[in-house]
């Protein structure tokens, strides 16, 4: 179906869930999007983020906001027309041949309850002052629509908050939201959240939350399979049910693209969940408040979080592309017609090559698979290895990350990979390993150092063949790096995650 055709289906589907009739008309109508789906079921958005697309039909201002290490400026990221699809080419030059941090996300609502930087709280995080980290904007590339995005990239110790919100459900109104995260990007730190919290950024007992969380933390609540799950953080408590521990409804939810859901009103909540990218939604649980005291009344405040917990907890990892919080209860029907749309919206993983991957272009090189998604690939003298970095590490762990992409040495058509700090030094391999080692300018060192990229294995980022050895690929294998294939007599050769552990995804370089 082309664009227009499911133009008119989605403001169909918006006028079935406001019981109303509209004759069919070929004028060309604004698409209906999530807000203006929930604002016809009687339930208006009051936040509407996103850092891939409109959530209004008419919406045409910034999503989002980045800024430059280079100079420190910053450039809001807009659209490329109204209601549609990021312009996330205008990130792309505004960032080139530096990194940048996503410093704003704006609400669409008009409520102005924009997302920034997390204050300290309960728990202080690891930026300056105690604040928490902000995400890298380049760290997790997808398309939408067949457009290039940027989804935001909470590595531990990132956060997003607004303590000082407009129209957010307090004390026991009822409210919903949805998000969609990367159902592959999670932890089991506390709390990797979208929804409401305290205004003061600290614990203020049961019932003063009521946010999405997802991951696979078994401290408070969780379901069926080994995670991770969508659970609903209340405050001292991640609930996948009426019971404070386990509920078998609240299955693992891991869809590469994740639509999740929390709502409540008086005695009364749910979750839902269902794959962004098709199909209906599936709800987890349905039911009243949790059997444990404080939950009933509810206590919210109405601040919003991002990526932590409502005290500011921040061990948490996860990856958020598009979230709203509504006033009022949500119909299931509502929400069908918004995860009718999200399916339509067409996510999709990260283009290969990222734009990221030419000659003179400084790069991070991050790891995809689930354990380590926030390791990107360092040197320390020559061994190599990959480490978590944030935008609170060192400068010289930054630089240990930070890698120039040289045309192949022994073949222009592939890559080489320079060191940032270490001019005149590549990557290679020797008995399958990777080093940082000084071009000897031998034949069998450029050919050593020469990795021949395509998409990525895994469907994310990109993998790097060895010129050489073609059927090997750049691996981290506990934590060392290697040029693998998939089934080998080396152990670093297994089969299990090898697709996840060859796939990698360029970000700017941590030092631009
Ligand atoms: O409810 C789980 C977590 O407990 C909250 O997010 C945090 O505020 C507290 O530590």
């Amino acid at each position: 179906m082309g664009m227009r055709g499911r133009a008119a289906l989605l403001t169909a589907a918006a006028a079935l869930v406001a019981g109303i009739a509209i004759a069919p008309t070929t004028a060309q109508a604004a698409t209906s999007q999530p807000c203006d789906i929930y604002a016809a079921g009687g339930t208006p958005c009051v936040a509407a983020h996103s850092t891939t697309r409109a959530l209004y039909g008419t919406y045409n201002g910034a999503l989002y906001q980045v800024r430059r290490a280079s100079d420190n400026t910053t450039r809001d990221i807009g659209l490329l027309s109204a209601g549609g699809y990021v312009d996330a080419a205008t990130q792309d030059s505004f960032c080139s041949g530096t990194s940048c941090v996503i410093t704003i996300i704006y609400d669409q609502s008009g409520r102005n309850n924009r997302l920034t930087q997390a204050p300290p709280g309960g728990f202080n995080g690891p930026a300056a002052g105690g604040y928490d980290n902000l995400a890298d904007a380049t760290a997790a590339p997808i398309t939408v629509g067949g457009h290039k995005a940027y989804g935001v990239f909470v590595a531990p110790g990132t956060g997003y908050r607004n303590n000082n919100t407009n129209g957010v459900a307090t004390g026991d109104q009822p409210e919903g939201m949805y998000a969609i995260f990367d159902g592959t990007h999670y932890n089991a730190g506390c709390c990797f959240d979208y929804g409401n919290a305290e205004r003061n950024s600290r614990d203020n007992g049961n019932g003063t939350m009521e946010a999405i969380y997802f991951g696979n933390i078994k401290a408070w609540g969780y379901g069926t399979g080994n995670g991770p799950w969508v659970m609903a953080d209340l405050e001292n408590g991640l609930f996948s049910g009426v019971n404070p521990g386990y509920n078998a409804n609240d299955p693992t939810a891991n869809h590469r693209f994740l639509t999740a859901i929390v709502k409540g009103e008086p005695n009364h909540w749910s979750i839902r969940a269902g794959n962004a990218q098709s199909g209906g939604l599936s709800t987890h649980y349905n039911g009243a408040r949790p059997n444990a005291s404080g939950y009933n009344p509810m206590k919210k405040e109405g601040a919003i979080i991002l990526g932590i917990g409502g005290d500011n907890s921040n061990s948490s990892a996860g990856t958020f592309y598009e979230g709203v919080m509504t006033s009022g209860y949500p119909s299931d029907a509502t929400e069908n017609s918004v995860q009718a749309n999200i399916t339509a919206a067409g996510y999709a993983p990260g283009s290969s090559g990222n734009g990221l991957l030419t000659p003179g272009t400084n790069i991070s090189l991050r790891a995809t698979t689930a354990c380590c998604a926030t390791r990107y690939i360092t040197h320390s003298g020559a061994t190599v290895s990959t480490a978590v970095v944030t935008s609170s590490s060192s400068s010289t762990d930054k630089s240990n990350a930070s890698w120039t992409v040289r045309a192949g040495l022994a073949d222009s058509a592939c890559l080489s990979f320079e060191s940032r700090n270490t001019a005149g030094s590549f990557l290679r391999h020797q008995n399958y390993q990777l080093y940082l080692r000084a071009n000897d300018n031998t034949a069998l060192f450029k050919s050593d150092a020469t990795f021949c990229p395509q998409s990525g294995r895994n469907g994310q980022g990109n993998s790097f063949a060895s010129q050489n050895f073609s059927t090997r690929y750049i691996r981290h294998y506990n934590n060392n790096v290697y040029i693998a294939s998939n089934g080998g007599s080396n152990a670093f050769d297994a089969t299990a995650l090898w697709a996840d552990d060859v796939s990698w995804v360029v970000t700017g370089a941590w030092t631009p």
